[in-house]
Order: structure tokens, then sequence, then C-alpha cells
């Protein structure tokens, strides 16, 4: 029976330019090269320059996944980005994307749903492409964590980077099998009972400020592996497809042994799972098509592959997504 799918036509990333290195930060916070490669995996990071804004970031990893997959900006009918730290607290800076990249059809709106964001935005985009609303969508993540991190929080500055990611989803005809191109299953949790876990301590409505990013780092780990398995191995019963089929495994990339937790509960081996940790850190909504895109420029990421994606960030949020390229 023919359906439609969201297809995954290209991917797109942006870093700025300026990196700092575990060695800087040991210069402004009480930590070392040592203590953070070996609690979290990280090396570095990037860090957006003054006045470069989230969607700054967004616009260059959209513009490198359009020239890729061939679209002509005015054929994309769906903006959706995924951040939370939009530039300003309104409009969505999926707003800004849109009309610097001369969008001026359809719609475009951001989504908030912190280190799960892009794989939200991702089933997001999917239902509406699949319901036939729309055609062609532009899911980014970006963000510009370093400016709610607090500089003199040693447990959660060393955590995060800056940067952006971005693929272009299009409508397409498929047989309606488990072997189709494209978004084969998708699923979202959120339990707001953990809020408190992980937050920032400001915002418009309360305080009228920005805040700073708090975390306690060891119930969110005590809670990662657990939630984001379980709803990995709810996202392959739906496709009917086992952990051993999966051809690339790109997991949101908070921390080094949360990945080898989860690849190791669901048997996935080592050489499929895609790691750009060390060298970006945790980018939040980010990290996932930014690790598409290193996997993607590495040859990693070819026509065909399933690919699997989780995350799990602040609220709780959490949800996977599995796509044949
Ligand atoms: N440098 C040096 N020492 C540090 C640092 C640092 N940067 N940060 C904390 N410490 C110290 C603590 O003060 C503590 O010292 P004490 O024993 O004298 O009190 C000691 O190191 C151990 O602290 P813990 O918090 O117990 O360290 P833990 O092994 O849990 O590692 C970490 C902390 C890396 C944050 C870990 O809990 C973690 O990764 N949690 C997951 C959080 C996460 O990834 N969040 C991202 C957002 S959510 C997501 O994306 C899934």
């Amino acid at each position: 029976m023919a359906v439609i799918r969201s297809v995954i036509r290209s991917v797109g990333a942006y870093l700025p330019k300026k990196v700092l290195t575990n060695d800087d930060l040991s210069r402004i916070v009480d930590t070392s090269d040592e203590w953070i490669r070996e609690r979290t995996g990280i090396r570095r990071r990037h860090i957006a320059a003054d006045g470069e804004l989230t969607s700054d970031l967004g616009i260059a990893a959209a513009r490198q996944a359009l020239v890729r997959a061939n679209i002509d900006p005015v054929d994309i009918d769906l903006v959706i980005c995924a951040t939370a730290t939009p530039d300003r607290t309104f409009p969505a800076t999926a707003v800004r994307i849109q009309a610097e990249l001369g969008i001026s059809n359809g719609a475009a709106f951001d989504i908030q749903a912190v280190c799960s964001g892009f794989v939200y935005a991702l089933a997001t985009a999917d239902n509406f492409l699949k319901s036939g609303q729309f055609k062609r969508a532009l899911v980014i993540g970006a963000e510009t964590f370093s400016r709610i991190l607090d500089w003199s929080d040693r447990t959660t500055c060393v955590l995060f980077g800056d940067g952006a990611g971005a693929v272009v989803l299009e409508a397409q005809p498929q047989h309606g099998t488990r072997e189709d191109r494209g978004i084969l299953a998708t699923r979202l949790r959120a339990d707001g009972r953990y809020e408190d876990l992980l937050y920032v301590d400001g915002g418009p409505g309360s305080t009228k400020t920005t805040g700073h990013l708090r975390m306690n780092g060891r119930e969110v780990f005590r809670h990662a592996v657990q939630k984001i398995s379980g709803v990995i191995e709810e996202t392959l019963l739906e496709s009917g497809y086992a952990a051993d089929e999966i051809d690339l495994f790109v997991p949101h990339q908070a921390n080094a042994r949360i990945l080898d937790g989860i690849s190791r509960k669901l048997g996935v081996s080592p050489e499929k799972i895609v790691v750009t940790l060390s060298e970006h850190g945790n980018t939040s909504a980010a990290s996932i098509p930014l690790a598409l895109n290193h996997a993607f420029e590495q040859h990693r990421l070819k026509e065909g592959n399933l690919v699997l994606m989780e995350a799990m960030g602040g609220g709780f949020t959490w949800g996977a997504v599995l796509a044949r390229w």
C-alpha cells in the first residue's frame, strides 16, 4: 500500500570558529582535562563569537543542507528550529532563519524540548508531511548554550558547547513496508515531575531574566540510560526491527558513559555509534544533526542505511526516531 514518508534528503552543520579546550576551562574554574575527559569524554567545544546568534548558526547549517539537497529555499514550506537558546523571547528563531533564507510561504516555529528538541522537531515535521499539509521541511537544531551557562559552576560549564545542524525532509510516496526510505517510527515522551533536576533558573514570565542552567548531574545520569533504552525499544518494536539491524546509531551527545550504558543495554556494537562528544561537548538540540553531518562527511552515512536517533533532556523530555536514509 502506497504511503507518504518523510525522506531525509540532506544534512548540513555549522560550528563557531572559537574552540575552548579542557585546559582553557581549567584556567576559568577549578577543573582539569583529566577529570572532564574521564567523567564525560569531552575534550573541547565550540563557542559562538560575540554577536553570533543562534539564528546565525542555524542559517549556516540550513544553507549547507539546502545546497546538498539541491533544493531552492522557496520550495521549503515548513521551517522548524529546535532550540532552548532563541535569539529573542519572541518571535521564534525559526522565523528569522526563514526570512534570511528568503522563504515566505508555509509555516515556521520553534520547538523547545531542550536536548530532545531535534527528535521532537523531526517527529513533528514527519507528522505534518505525512498528513499532506506540507511538502518540504527544514528541521534545524541550533544552540548557543554558552550564553546560559554559569561560568563559575564547574559542575555544568564544562559540559556544553555551541553549534547547529539541519536536515531537509521531503514528503515522498513509498511502498508502506519497513524497507521504505524515510522516517519509519518516532516515539516522544515527557515527564514534568523531573523539572527540578535540569532547568534554567530564569525566564521572561518568572524572573524577567534569562537565567543560568542548573543541574543535578548524578540524578540526570541515573534516569538517562533507563529512559532512553526504553523509548528505543518501543521504537524498534513499532518498526519491526531489532537493535542489531541498525546500521548507524546517532545518539544525543551528552556523556560517553551514558552512550556506553545505552549501547551495552541494547547490544549495539561500538563501531555503529557516531560519537562527536569529544569535539563538540553537549550541544543540546544541535548534537544529533551535528553527529549526522559528521557521519555523512566521514562517508559513514549512505542512502539505504537504517539510522536510529535518540535524545533525553530537561523536562524530562526524551524520544527516538528510526529512519532509513
Ligand atoms: N572538575 C573537577 N571536579 C568536579 C567537576 C569538574 N568539572 N564537577 C564536579 N566535580 C567534583 C564534584 O564537586 C564532586 O566533588 P566532591 O566529591 O568533593 O563533592 C566530584 O567531582 C564528583 O561529583 P559528581 O557530581 O558525583 O560526579 P559524577 O561522576 O556524577 O559526574 C557528571 C558528573 C559528569 C555531570 C555526571 O553526573 C553526568 O554526566 N551526568 C549526566 C548529566 C548530563 O549529561 N546532562 C546533560 C543534559 S541532559 C542530557 O543531555 C542527557
